[in-house]
């Protein structure tokens, strides 16, 4: 994931269009500016989780030779309110020294119960603390906030972002792009096909990516060629371990 670009990553066009769109107005900023506008440079992803949200903010960066900082928002938030707000100002404070690309991971902490002790007051706080910090930007850098919960999160906070990205488990379409870079030249020609495309709905793209890397390690191992049996069966386990995990 490190060197990822846009092309690596599987989206609809919609969210493809929506990324490159962050892209371009960030090479276009300073005219923007010039002319009184800014670049749109707060983004929140929300959706199912292995569909590419962090691997979003990876191309971003890559494709904009920006560092990458990822924030684990969880792990910013602590007992007392003082304190996570000298955090964040310290966080915000950074975005405007270091320009960068900015991802408050696991965003959804903030409008959970996970880390506060059920304080909804206190959560609320922190939420605004963070919308004013958020609001009150205006580096150079690219905020991207995340969450695989967008349904806990207040709808009143979107309208705080330049872009909301939602993410959804890939379609038969998406599917059969991700074997295809995934497995182009490694696997006989017979598993491109409607059947496994098929099998695999229902699986986010990170399922899918590990079906196929699994695949690939099995066949230096074995040193054997994929065979369609083999990727079908590796896609079951994936399928599998979903019903013991909902069982
Ligand atoms: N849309 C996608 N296109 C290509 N690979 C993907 C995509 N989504 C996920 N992956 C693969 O799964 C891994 C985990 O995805 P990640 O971006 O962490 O998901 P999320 O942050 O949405 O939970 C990535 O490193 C990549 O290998
Ligand atoms: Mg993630």
């Amino acid at each position: 994931m490190v060197n990822s670009t846009i092309s690596d990553l599987i989206v609809s066009t919609e969210i493809e269009d929506k990324i490159k769109r962050v892209i371009n107005e960030y090479h276009k900023k300073d005219i923007l500016r010039k002319n009184g506008l800014m670049n749109r440079s707060k983004v929140l992803l929300a959706g199912d989780p292995g569909t590419g949200k962090t691997m979003t903010a990876s191309v971003i960066a890559n494709e904009l030779y920006l560092p990458l900082y990822i924030i684990q928002f969880d792990r910013l938030i602590t007992k007392y309110m003082g304190e996570t707000s000298a955090k964040l100002r310290q966080v915000f404070d950074h975005i405007k020294e270091v320009r960068g690309v900015y991802l408050f991971d696991e965003f959804d902490a903030i409008g959970s119960d996970r880390s506060l002790d059920n304080d909804v007051g206190e959560m609320r706080r922190i939420l605004n603390s963070f919308l004013q910090n958020l609001e009150d930007d205006e580096s150079y850098s690219i905020i991207i906030a995340a969450t695989n919960n967008p349904n806990i999160l207040d709808k009143a906070l979107f309208r705080r972002f330049d872009d909301v990205i939602e993410y959804k488990n890939p379609d038969a379409e998406q599917i059969e792009r991700l074997f295809k870079m995934k497995l182009h030249g490694k696997a006989s020609n017979d598993i491109f096909s409607e059947d496994i495309y098929i099998q695999a709905l229902g699986l986010n793209h990170a399922d899918i990516v590990k079906a196929c890397e699994d695949a690939v390690k099995y066949s230096i191992l074995e040193d054997s060629i994929i065979t369609k049996d083999i990727l079908m069966n590796n896609i079951q386990d994936r399928k599998d371990y979903y019903k013991y995990k909902e069982a």
